[in-house]
C-alpha cells in the first residue's frame, strides 16, 4: 500500500519545521539560513516525492553527513566528514561545454537566481549495497541544460568533479584517475527525477556531501550521482565514467538499481537501509520504475547494466 508521505511521522516533523523555517523567512525573522531555502516548494506539494512509502523513514541528518563516499577526501566512510574541512566551496563556477548553443561560465549564484529550489525526498542506493532516505534541495538538471541549448548531435552529458589537490587530499593519491567523472544518456540527464542539489534538510551541502552542487539520479547507483560538479559537457558518444572504465565489468555505465542483476561480487537482491538491521529488497530503479522503465524499453538490462 502507498501511502502519502505526509503521513509518515518523521516526514511529517519535517515538513512542520520546513513550514516553520519558510514562515520565518517571510517574516523576516529568520536568520542563517541557508540560501537553498528562499524559494523553496514544500515536499509535501511536490509529486515526486510520491514513491516514498510507509517504511520510508528519512535518515538523520547525522547518518547522511558521517557515512559518505567521496574518494576526493578518502576511502572511508568517515573520511569525507573528517577530511573535508579545507575544502572551499564559495564561489563557484560550473561551466558548460560541447555541443551546445550556448557555451559559457556560469557563477552558481547567476544559476541559483535562474531556478527554483524544490524539495526533494529521494532513495539513494549504493553500489556497495547499502541506501538512505535524503531530503534534498535542489532543481532539475532539464534547467541547466535549457540554458546550455544542446545541439541535436549532443546525446551524452558527462559531468566532471572539481579538481583541487591542495583542498582535496584523496585527489594526492592515485586512489582513482582524476577527476571524477560520470555521465548520462540525453532523455536520462532530461528527466524530472534528475536534480541537481545544492542542499539537504535545508542546509547548505556540506563539502563531504558534494558542496555546493551535486547530481541526485535516484534511480540509479550512488555512484552516478557526481559530487561538487564543475564542469558539463555535451557529447555525441557516450563519455568515459570513473567507475566503469576502472572495472567494467563490475560496474556499467548505465548501472540502474536493478535487483535481477547482481553485482559479480555480491547480490543487489537485498539492502541495508543505514539506521536500521534487518536487510529489505531492493526495489527495482529503487522504486521508479514506473517514472523510467520507459526510457529503457528493448534494452537488455543484463547486458547494458
Ligand atoms: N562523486 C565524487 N566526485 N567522488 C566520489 O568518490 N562517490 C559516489 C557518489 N559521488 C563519489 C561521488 C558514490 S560511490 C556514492 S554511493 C555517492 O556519491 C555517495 O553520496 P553520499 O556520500 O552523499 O551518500
Amino acid at each position: 500500500m502507498k501511502i502519502l508521505p505526509s503521513e509518515i511521522t518523521p516526514y511529517k516533523n519535517y515538513i512542520n519545521r520546513r513550514k516553520f523555517i519558510k514562515s520565518s523567512i517571510a517574516a523576516g525573522v529568520f536568520i542563517g539560513a541557508s540560501t537553498t531555502l528562499k524559494a523553496s516548494h514544500l515536499a509535501e506539494d511536490n509529486p515526486f516525492n510520491s514513491q516514498l512509502d510507509e517504511s520510508d523513514t528519512l535518515n538523520t541528518f547525522e547518518d547522511i553527513t558521517t557515512y559518505n563516499n567521496f574518494y576526493e577526501f578518502g576511502m572511508g566512510k568517515t573520511d569525507p566528514s573528517e577530511n573535508s574541512s579545507n575544502f572551499n566551496p564559495k564561489p563557484w563556477s560550473i561551466s558548460l561545454e560541447g555541443l551546445i548553443n550556448y557555451p559559457q561560465v556560469l557563477d552558481l549564484e547567476k544559476i541559483l537566481n535562474k531556478v527554483t529550489i524544490e524539495d526533494r525526498v529521494y532513495r539513494l542506493r549504493c553500489v556497495e549495497a547499502w541506501s538512505m532516505v535524503i531530503p534534498w534541495q535542489g532543481f532539475p538538471l532539464a534547467e541547466i541544460i535549457k540554458i546550455a541549448d544542446p545541439l541535436s548531435s549532443a546525446k551524452y552529458i558527462q559531468f566532471v568533479t572539481v579538481f583541487r589537490p591542495e583542498e582535496m587530499p584523496g585527489q594526492k593519491r592515485r586512489l582513482l584517475p582524476w577527476p571524477y567523472v560520470e555521465g548520462l544518456r540525453m532523455d536520462e540527464a532530461m528527466h524530472p527525477l534528475t536534480i541537481l542539489s545544492t542542499g539537504l534538510y535545508g542546509h547548505d551541502l556540506l563539502n563531504q556531501s558534494g558542496a555546493p552542487i551535486r547530481l541526485v539520479v535516484p534511480w540509479k547507483y550512488g555512484f552516478k550521482s557526481i559530487k561538487s560538479v564543475t564542469t558539463i559537457k555535451f557529447v555525441d558518444k557516450q563519455p568515459d565514467a570513473t567507475w566503469s572504465m576502472l572495472a567494467p565489468s563490475e560496474y556499467g555505465f548505465y548501472s540502474n538499481v536493478n535487483n535481477n542483476v547482481d553485482h559479480p561480487r555480491w547480490s543487489q537482491g537485498t539492502e541495508r537501509r543505514i539506521g536500521e538491521f534487518k536487510r529489505r529488497k531492493t526495489l527495482m530503479f529503487n522504486g521508479y520504475e514506473e517514472e523510467v522503465s520507459y526510457m529503457y524499453e528493448g534494452m537488455d538490462l543484463k547486458k547494458y547494466y
